[in-house]
């Protein structure tokens, strides 16, 4: 039986645990605000949609979706409000806690006016997608509809399968009793409380309606039912969320009397829930969103793929435990499905990785992490003007050092454990200097940075 194990992060979001990789999925400050912040803002996404009405994003080791989820929170709360929906016109908008509350560009304006308004333009969107371009400079009001297009990759179904579910609002507090793995994950938890930010439940809705589209065997997989009503886990995941999964069951049930009273009492929580689902399907027709998940090795998916992406999220384990979707041959397979201006990002900083990078063709940067003041993870562009913060002397100088000798995996095929070997043996036999002999030469002549 598939185990799950789960605690809040410092944000409130829920992180896991992995006993096979003896490494988390999540930083334990937040999993939500890593998401954020190394993936999210470093992309610096409202800079591509000022000139870009389409996008292609590939989540390598999408989990349990927080890259994902992240970036289509941030477009639907910033650049969706922003850039698309005019600034004269009145919508409705509604926050997580179940309020309904109105976002008025014009206070002055709100009347059945702006409500006609906001159709109009709505009109407006769908019809200048006919006539659209890779590159659409928005200098006049007609404004494109947006194009969304994310490929998620995991070996792991269950987890993908409850991405929609996760809780992502609730603060972790220090009485709850860890109860599994308590002095590892607690060891980790730090006292650094982040922003409360929380998914929409439109996304998680929107979603679980691509993922249903595409996977409709989630309706009736018999681990993820038990999960979402296991009252183990029961706390992790999202009320709302797990009763709307239950009505879509429902709407699948052949009807026995038993089933009919169940589908009458699921036709009164409907008209609870109709509204929101409109208002997420409404947000779905505007958007024009593909989602395709695919539940295989990496290696392989990309092996197949012929789609070139803009961005690609690279949330692998660390390259210790999971050295195959690190490897130099991995990056030059991903060199060949990046856009010229499009972007890799990753959390790692670690020598080896951007030495893989460089051998793969890409230019490296570094992604500053203005809340933590520190840098906490790599870019790689095939356009050099993409990077804002280049690789220092210092980190030139520890590529040289045994430290960035990278992994490799010629045919794509090979097993972690052998890609750990193989590379024990190219740093064994190195003539490299040590990494840690370099820090001790450079900090004689300077400061490392
Ligand atoms: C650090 S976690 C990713 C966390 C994720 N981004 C999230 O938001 O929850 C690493 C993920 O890599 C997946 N994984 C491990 N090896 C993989 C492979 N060869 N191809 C694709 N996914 C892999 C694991 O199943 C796990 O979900």
């Amino acid at each position: 039986m598939y185990e799950l194990y789960p605690y809040f992060t410092n944000d409130g979001s829920v992180g896991l645990f992995s006993p096979e990789a003896d490494d988390i999925y999540h930083s334990t400050y937040g999993a939500l605000t890593e998401a954020y912040e190394k993936f999210i803002l470093p992309a610096d996404f409202d800079k591509y949609f000022s000139n870009h009405n389409k996008i292609k994003i590939l989540d390598i080791c999408f989990g349990i979706g927080y890259n994902t989820k992240s970036f289509l929170n941030y477009f639907y709360e910033k650049i969706f409000h922003e850039k698309y929906i005019p600034q004269n016109c009145y919508i409705e908008k509604i926050d997580t806690d179940n309020n309904t509350y109105n976002d008025t560009r014009d206070t002055n304006n709100i009347n059945s006016e702006n409500l006609h308004h906001e159709h109009h333009n709505t009109k407006k969107l769908s019809t200048k997608n006919e006539n659209d371009n890779d590159n659409d400079n928005d200098n006049d009001n007609l404004i494109s509809k947006p194009e969304i297009y994310i490929k998620a990759i995991d070996t792991d179904k269950t987890l993908a399968f409850l991405s929609p579910f996760i809780m992502t609002g609730k603060r972790f507090l220090r009485k709850e009793k860890i109860k599994f793995h308590q002095e590892k994950i607690e060891k980790m938890l730090k006292k650094i409380s982040g922003p409360k930010i929380k998914i929409k439940d439109e996304i998680n809705i929107i979603l679980l309606l691509k993922i249903i589209e595409k996977h409709p065997e989630i309706l009736e997989d018999a681990e993820i039912t038990s999960f979402l009503t296991s009252s183990k886990y029961r706390r992790y995941f999202s009320g709302y969320m797990r009763r709307f999964f239950a009505f879509k069951k429902s709407k699948i049930c052949k009807y026995t009397p038993l089933r009919q009273l169940s589908a009458y009492l699921h036709n009164i929580y409907y008209r609870y829930i109709s509204k929101r689902q409109k208002r997420a399907l409404n947000t779905l027709k505007m958007l024009d969103f593909n989602f395709e998940l695919k539940i295989d090795d990496a290696r392989k998916v990309l092996l197949t793929d012929n789609d070139i992406y803009n961005f690609v999220f690279l949330d692998a384990f660390t390259p210790a435990k999971c050295p195959c979707l690190w490897t130099v041959d991995f990056f030059r397979l991903l060199y060949s499905h990046l856009d010229n201006d499009g972007m890799i990002l990753t959390y790692s900083n670690a020598a080896n990785i951007r030495s893989a990078f460089l051998e793969a063709g890409f230019y490296v940067g570094k992604i500053y992490n203005e809340h933590a003041g520190k840098f906490t993870g790599t870019i790689a562009v095939k356009n050099k003007s993409l990077i804002k913060n280049e690789l220092s002397e210092y980190d030139l100088g520890l590529l040289k050092t045994k430290a960035g000798i990278f992994y490799r995996d010629e045919n794509l095929t090979g097993q972690n454990e052998a890609i750990i070997a193989a590379h024990e043996t190219d740093v064994e036999t190195s003539t490299r200097i040590s990494s840690s002999k370099f820090i001790k030469q450079w900090k004689k002549i300077k400061k490392p940075d």
